[in-house]
């Protein structure tokens, strides 16, 4: 059918089959792609649209819905160039981070504010219930809104050589409030092929694919199926070089439901059209374990045949003489936590596309690690790693899932296969099934303290589900051993970390790497140990705080910097306030269900790699015409990399933050080794 629609003032008629979403013909059709998807199921409100003035979901809106409508977008929220107030006031308060949310936050914040001017603070959180943000826990986003009807200038400029820690916007920020900023879907390549993965239905599975080229034949449009037997180099990747094991596509045993076992290539349309149940596989589904104490027990399949008792790897520290102690301990806890896996769910689901350029390959993509993606990809095309070249999108949130390489190698080897640019964007489910999450746990842990409620002893037991392949699990299996006491001293201390495979999803990186699971075991042990001595929970902790010049249960002594007992005292009188509010509630509320409670816990965590080094090279010049250059790789998915990494440099050097420029991440930018100019280990 042909579609009329009037979006941000201007007309336009479009042919579209009548059930396209409104979101995808706003994107495809018109390029208007700051409405973003991120579910296709009106659940995170990432697209969020004005339809005649009232918000709706465009991935959930037919386009014949649209038919005469008057449609408005965050493109339309600029005019000639200059940012609303709305827009200003969310670079004001900080509340884009990553900003793949921020286009539908605005058009969700402006259909509230164009009935309710200066609106309170619960109709704003009504008004934006419909959307989802995972950097900013809303509050800025809140504020943003609140405070549209003000100018909201912009704060002066900091002092030169007083930059570190001024509140200033954030330096990439207008691109977000803008929807100028295009991440990994965002490039509108009209005449590029869609890459579709056929993934396994099985947890565990041996399987035979049969005839390829018949399935081509049968398929009109499709260009290319891709399986193991096309990958030119090494069909495997992973995050830590010794422990590499994930195959692009599984080679005869899919190791859990979503494993990747082929793709099909070509014009979206012939791409869609595949009834995935057609394509030719033969499976012969096997025994699974889904939990470690299953693949532990006797008989289980192993994952991969080189691994003993499905285990990836142990990580284990010790210090003093941690089973005496607990012998001589006035009291002793021991208990058992468990904690599931937790899927990262950023807005914005893998995307990019790849084009190769003679004979090396270009990827444009979400990433959070542009040149591990180069060393990984190069591998896997049988290429030197500067035939690669990849071009970071910006990145809609990433909390340590796309450290790994998700659908790089897919694109990638189309793209090098039929010369033509390919794309991909997973789906929300396929993002859910596919990438990786963080480590289910199962702690045991058994703490000891004196009759002075000094710690004497501590024993811990860690075991982490690390999925079918290796991701991150080292890194989860040693660094929790070395991080499990928590921010106390502890002279007597054992503690072991394992990271067992299992035919689940990859468990990978994801704020912490364990470390946050142990500190609730951890935490939790020393709750029940403070009552047990009779002691208050908060001096508790107080009397064991780690001081300067104590040595940490791996040795390391810090003179000083050693700020939780500082922390701890300063939290005294608070907390004496809400544990006596909460006890006369509790003492006036005898008949209520509800019971109240006050917590207090610490957690520490340390900054680069476990045992390794953690080089890291910044690259700063200065031009013919004067302008200050900044070449960074760290990519910026909503932490604020950017601005914070430019103060810096802005201190540093001894000019203002706004004379930086600041060069993207490209991996064709990198900087040669003999050139660092500063190298940090
Ligand atoms: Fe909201 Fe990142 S800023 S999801």
């Amino acid at each position: 059918m042909r579609v009329s629609l009037t979006v941000n003032g201007t007309a336009h008629a479009v042919a579209a089959n009548p059930a396209d979403r409104l979101s995808n013909v706003l994107r495809e059709d018109l390029g208007l792609t700051a409405t973003k998807v991120g579910c296709d199921a009106g659940d995170c409100g990432a697209c969020t649209v004005l339809m005649d003035g009232a918000p709706i979901c465009a991935c959930l809106t037919p386009i014949a819905q649209a038919d005469g409508t008057v449609i408005e977008t965050a493109e339309g929220l600029t005019e000639d160039g200059t940012l609303s107030l709305l827009q200003k006031s969310f670079l004001h308060h900080g509340a884009a981070q990553c900003g793949i949310c921020t286009p539908g936050m605005l058009m969700s914040a402006k259909a509230l504010l164009d009935q309710t001017p200066r609106p309170t603070r619960q109709q704003v959180e009504d008004a934006l219930g419909g959307v989802l943000c995972r950097c900013t826990g809303y509050a800025k986003i809140i504020d943003a809104v609140m405070n549209a009807h003000r100018s909201n200038a912009a704060p002066a400029a900091p002092e030169v050589g007083a930059q570190i820690g001024a509140g200033i916007r954030h330096l990439d920020g207008r691109g977000k409030v803008t929807g100028d900023l295009l991440y990994g879907a965002d490039k509108n390549l009209a005449e590029a092929l869609e890459v579709r993965v056929v993934r396994s239905p099985h947890h565990a599975a041996a399987f035979e694919i049969g005839d390829t080229d018949a399935f081509l034949s049968t398929h009109s449009g499709l260009e290319a199926v891709l399986t193991a037997a096309d990958i030119p180099g090494k069909n495997c990747f992973g995050a830590i070089p010794p422990y590499v094991d994930q195959p692009v596509f599984a080679d005869g045993y899919a190791r859990h439901r979503g494993d990747a076992i082929a793709a099909l290539v070509g014009p979206r349309e012939a791409v869609r059209a595949v009834d995935p149940d057609t394509f030719p596989v033969t499976w012969t589904p096997l025994a699974h374990s889904l939990i470690p104490k299953d693949a532990q027990a006797e008989g289980a399949l192993p994952v991969h045949d080189t691994r003993p008792d499905n285990i990836l790897i142990e990580g284990f520290v010790t210090r003093g003489t941690p089973r005496e102690a607990l012998q001589k301990a006035a009291h002793r806890v021991s208990l058992r936590t468990t904690t599931p896996f937790i899927e990262h769910a950023y807005i914005e689901p893998e995307a990019g596309h790849a084009i190769r350029v003679g004979d090396r390959i270009e990827v444009f993509g979400c990433t959070q690690a542009p040149h591990m993606d180069r060393e990984g990809l190069a591998d896997i095309m049988g290429l030197p790693h500067d035939a690669i070249r990849i071009r970071p999108s910006a990145c809609g949130g990433g909390f340590g899932s796309k450290l790994d390489l998700s659908f790089q190698p897919f694109i990638a080897l189309a793209a090098w296969v039929t010369g033509k640019p390919c794309r991909i964007a997973y789906t929300r489910s396929e993002s859910m099934r596919a990438t990786t999450k963080r480590h289910p746990s199962d702690i045991a842990l058994t703490v000891g303290c004196d009759a002075e409620g000094k710690i004497s002893g501590f024993d811990f037991q860690g075991t982490f589900n690390t999925g079918a392949y290796a991701s991150w699990g080292p890194t989860v299996a040693n660094r929790v051993p070395v991080h499990a006491s928590g921010p106390y001293f502890v002279p007597d201390y054992a503690a072991r970390g394992t990271a067992v495979h299992t035919h689940t999803p990859a468990a990978g990186a994801f704020r912490g790497f364990g470390v946050p699971p142990s500190a609730i075991a951890q935490e939790l042990a020393f709750d029940l140990l403070a009552d047990l001595a009779g002691i208050d929970r908060l001096e508790f902790r107080r009397r064991n705080a780690l001081q300067n010049g104590q040595p940490t249960v791996c040795g390391q002594v810090f003179e000083s910097g050693v700020g939780i007992a500082d922390c701890l005292e300063t939290l005294q009188s608070p907390w004496k306030r809400a544990t006596r509010e909460a006890a006369d509630w509790n003492a006036s509320n005898p008949h209520s269900a509800l019971r109240k409670g006050v917590g207090v816990a610490s957690c520490w965590y340390g900054c680069g790699n476990t045992s390794l080094p953690n080089p890291s090279t910044i690259r700063i010049g200065v031009r013919p015409d004067g302008q200050v250059v900044l070449h960074q790789g760290a990519m910026d998915i909503g932490q604020g990399a950017n601005t914070v990494i430019a103060q810096i440099a802005a201190d540093s050097l001894g000019v203002p933050v706004h004379a930086l420029k600041l060069v993207d991440p490209d991996t064709d930018l990198r900087v040669p080794a003999n050139l660092c100019h500063r190298q940090s280990g």
